[in-house]
């Protein structure tokens, strides 16, 4: 394991700006930035014509261990993350079993120090009886309460348990919102000959509002810290733009849902674009970028939710809802800085500072002194083509499938050691539980 590195001559992103900088890596710290450092390191990294952007942290993936690692494991998934510069996820609960005590909280932290070569974190569930478990489980990221019921069976949709659980505590609550009433009632309306479009019909925006809007309204009530996963609707950011005033509330968007529309999407992938809250018209999507533009929405996460082929094939309604993305999520969003779209330093607020700020991921998300030495080195120039089948996702398929993009991670580095580079990944290194230190969290 190599205990110092230097990366010489990056075009690096610092909190100060964008700039040429040395950084000096000395076991897994950042202990020095800044122009031609004159330091001595076991190992000097040429980065001259190359970005150098904090590690991307995604703060929302499924990675099925324990209990489904046929789609998907700690090992794995920590591998995708690491050709996609992403060096630390923040992962749902709705494993087999679910993560809803301190027991299992300790069994899966154990699994991921054991496979993960990236840094991780992981939310606990909630459920309509685990008030306790929820408050004094140390050290997760968050809460995680899905409002509508999704994959898995975790559900918590009664007013009266949502009161409970935002009014007991200060931990962060992570919402999926989707209002369970009324899928059923459109699940019962459009009854039993349905194709993959009714998908946003069934789980339409209204059902989607109707969800953020009550969370919104608990997080008023009681000040809690709330964040809104995966947000899908223009209604949600328009709503959002003024709710979000004076309480403690956050809010992401994935890719797919700025970047892949219906119905034109599910014409062509069928039930592979299939996922909760599901793909929308193009309105939506031009509203959600508009809304992270403007910082109504502040992170990027991708809701990274592997199932196989053969699962996706069972055909709608029987197909389960998700898609992969934690390997394509930043080579995205380079693409659209060379798009002109936007810019790195947003990207940088959207996936790497902001996810570490808005969790209170301690010494993350920044090159800095004294920082973790969480990074990765771009080439913006570098043009590749997603392709189903070269994935380190073990489904091995992307709803990008042939997309070719421009702006791509050629080098990862976790807690100061290489993890990924030109390809190839070096899964002897293991990450580590990131550490939260956010001042509602109790533990
Ligand atoms: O589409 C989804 N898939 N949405 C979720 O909320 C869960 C996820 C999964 O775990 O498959």
């Amino acid at each position: 394991m190599t205990t110092s590195i230097l990366i010489r001559g990056a075009t690096a992103v610092l909190p100060q700006g964008t700039g040429l900088a040395d950084v000096w890596v000395e076991d897994g710290i950042i202990r020095e930035v800044g122009p031609s450092l004159a330091v001595k390191a076991e190992t000097v990294i040429e980065a001259k014509g190359l970005h150098l952007l904090p590690g991307a942290i995604d703060p929302q993936v499924h990675f099925r261990d324990p209990g489904m690692e046929w789609k998907e494991d700690l090992a794995s998934g920590s591998r995708a993350a690491a050709a996609g510069g992403v060096t630390g996820f923040l992962e749902m609960p709705n494993t087999s079993p679910p993560t809803v005590t301190a027991e299992l909280m300790a069994a899966k932290k154990q699994i991921a120090a054991a496979k993960c070569i990236v840094n991780y974190n992981f939310f606990i569930g909630a459920t309509p009886d685990n008030l306790e478990e929820l408050n004094s489980v140390r050290n997760v990221c968050g809460i995680k309460i899905f409002m509508g019921a999704s994959t898995g069976s975790l559900l918590v949709d009664k007013l009266a348990d949502l009161d409970r659980i935002f009014g007991h505590g200060r931990r962060l609550i992570a919402v999926h919102a989707e209002d369970e009433a009324l899928i059923r009632e459109n699940k019962a309306r459009y009854g039993a000959s349905v194709t993959i479009q009714d998908h946003a019909l069934i789980r339409s925006p209204e059902v989607a509002l109707r969800a953020t809007r009550t969370a919104v309204e608990l997080s008023r009530k009681y000040n809690r810290r709330l964040h809104i996963l995966h947000m899908t609707t223009q209604e949600e950011a328009e709503y959002l733009a003024t709710a979000k005033a004076g309480i403690p509330i956050s809010a992401e968007v994935c890719p797919q849902h700025f970047l892949l529309h219906a119905p034109e999407i599910y014409a062509k992938l069928g039930t592979y674009a299939q996922m909760n809250p599901p793909l929308r018209e193009a309105r939506h999507g031009e509203a959600l970028w508009k809304a992270l533009k403007s910082g109504v929405i502040d992170c990027i996460a991708t809701d990274h939710a592997p199932h196989t082929r053969e699962e996706k094939d069972k055909g709608y309604p029987n197909s389960p809802s998700g898609m992969p993305g934690v390997e394509t999520s930043l080579p995205l969003m380079l693409n659209r800085v060379n798009q002109g779209l936007c810019s790195l330093e947003e990207v940088v607020r959207w996936m790497c500072a902001g996810p570490a700020r808005l969790y209170g991921i301690r010494n993350k998300g920044r090159i800095e002194k004294g920082f973790d030495a969480d990074l990765v080195l771009v080439d913006m120039a570098k043009e590749k083509t997603i392709e189903n089948g070269k994935l380190q996702t073990k489904v091995n398929w992307s709803p990008y499938d042939g997309w070719k993009t421009k702006g791509w991670p050629v080098m990862t580095l976790v807690n100061g050691n290489i993890v990924f580079r030109d390809g190839e990944l070096f899964t002897d290194i293991k990450g580590r539980e990131m550490l939260i230190d956010a001042p509602w969290d109790p533990a």
